[in-house]
């Protein structure tokens, strides 16, 4: 069997010890004699799966009983649209836009209502994240959105933005679960979970009571409505029960390793050896500002688009897979999500300083 090093930014690198159980009780979980694949979602062993799974994020987030947790489909992306159906009362929202997926999010939301974008940081693509301390929050803003770790550009928010009281709604979708969160911070936090969380084809929102109502924009679809799959538990259809299954051994995992604080040093202890190579190294170079630098996504290049595709050739006969920059900037992008062990930033460290010497 080969297992290599994926830095890949998304579907991504899960906990080894997850699969290995997965692989165990593919034939038979636990005594019920079929996968968890063949099961039906309305069985008493799935339906101790979702909720088990549900008691263990909210036991890790500190979730309070006043916010629901749904599983849901349709990708992050989904959210875009879903997020103005249900919370634009006043059909106008405030975006921060740091980034690709923070744009996607505004010009989706923008065909319901009026869309004002209070800080960008495209002037210098997207390599920080704005001063948000004094914002002109419009006074009708139903939401402020920010997008709080940027997948392609390798920011994060380390501080959330002043919304002047508004509700904060954060796309999550590539730090989630990387550290401690203060969840009465926001209205709405969502994430695909296929970065940080386990196989794509699940989104986790968690929302306060109060933003879900019938209230929604009307021609909202049932499917699309919070308030549909928050009244049914996640259980309005049949939700993506194997990948629901698989996000609940990643909580388990999350639990043993010892908690969100203990994974925020993991992964502020790789994110190091990496950056602090990357600033003393003569070939390759970060791209973003160092102050908001991601614990999750690192991109560098060396300047040359050769030399790029030639590491990214060279490091993948190495065992060090999609290092390959998004397609939109190029360069290469190493994504260190919860499940990369510390070993495998050391051999990319390893390796980018062999191919430095050889190379400079
Ligand atoms: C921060 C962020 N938001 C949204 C998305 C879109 O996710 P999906 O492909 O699940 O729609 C991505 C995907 O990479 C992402 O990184």
């Amino acid at each position: 069997m080969k297992r290599v090093y994926n830095f890949s930014a998304g579907p991504a690198v899960l906990p080894e010890e997850v699969l290995r159980e997965a692989a165990d009780e593919m034939l038979d979980y636990k005594g019920c004699g079929m996968s968890v694949m063949e099961m039906s979602h309305r069985s008493k062993a799935f339906a101790e799966i979702i909720e088990t799974a549900e008691q263990d994020l909210r036991d890790l987030m500190g979730i309070p009983d006043n916010y629901k947790v749904l599983f849901l489909q349709g990708g992050a992306s989904q959210q875009f649209a879903m997020i103005p159906m249900n919370l634009m009362k006043n059909k106008v929202a405030d975006y921060i836009v740091t980034g690709q997926w923070a744009k996607k999010a505004a010009a989706e939301a923008s065909k319901y209502g009026k869309v004002n974008k209070i800080a960008s940081s495209e002037d210098k693509t997207f390599s920080y994240i704005p001063d948000c301390s004094d914002l002109p929050v419009d006074e009708d803003a139903d939401y402020v959105y920010i997008c709080e770790n940027n997948t392609i550009y390798g920011t994060k928010f380390k501080e959330l933005p002043n919304t002047k009281g508004k509700t904060l709604v954060a796309d999550v979708s590539s730090c989630f679960l990387s550290e401690p969160v203060d969840v009465t911070k926001y209205g709405l936090i969502y994430g695909g979970v296929q970065k940080n969380v386990g196989p794509a084809g699940v989104v986790i929102a968690i929302i306060r009571e109060d933003l879900i109502t019938e209230d929604v924009l009307p021609g909202t679809p049932t499917m699309l409505t919070y308030k549909t799959h928050a009244d049914a538990g996640s259980l309005y259809n049949t939700p993506p029960a194997y990948g629901i299954y698989i996000c609940g051994k990643v909580f388990k995992w999350l639990k043993k390793m010892g908690g969100l604080e203990v994974m925020k040093e993991r992964n502020e202890k790789k994110a190091k050896l990496l950056y602090d190579y990357l600033d003393q190294s003569k070939l390759f170079k970060g791209t973003v500002e160092k102050k908001d630098r991601s614990l999750m996504n690192v991109p560098f290049v060396t300047g040359s688009d050769e030399l790029d595709a030639k590491f990214v050739k060279e490091a993948k006969e190495a065992g060090l897979e999609n290092l390959k920059g998004h397609r939109t900037v190029g360069g290469m992008r190493a994504s260190i999500y919860n499940a990369m062990p510390y070993e495998g930033v050391e051999a990319l460290v390893a390796f980018m300083k062999k191919f430095e010497e050889e190379n400079l």
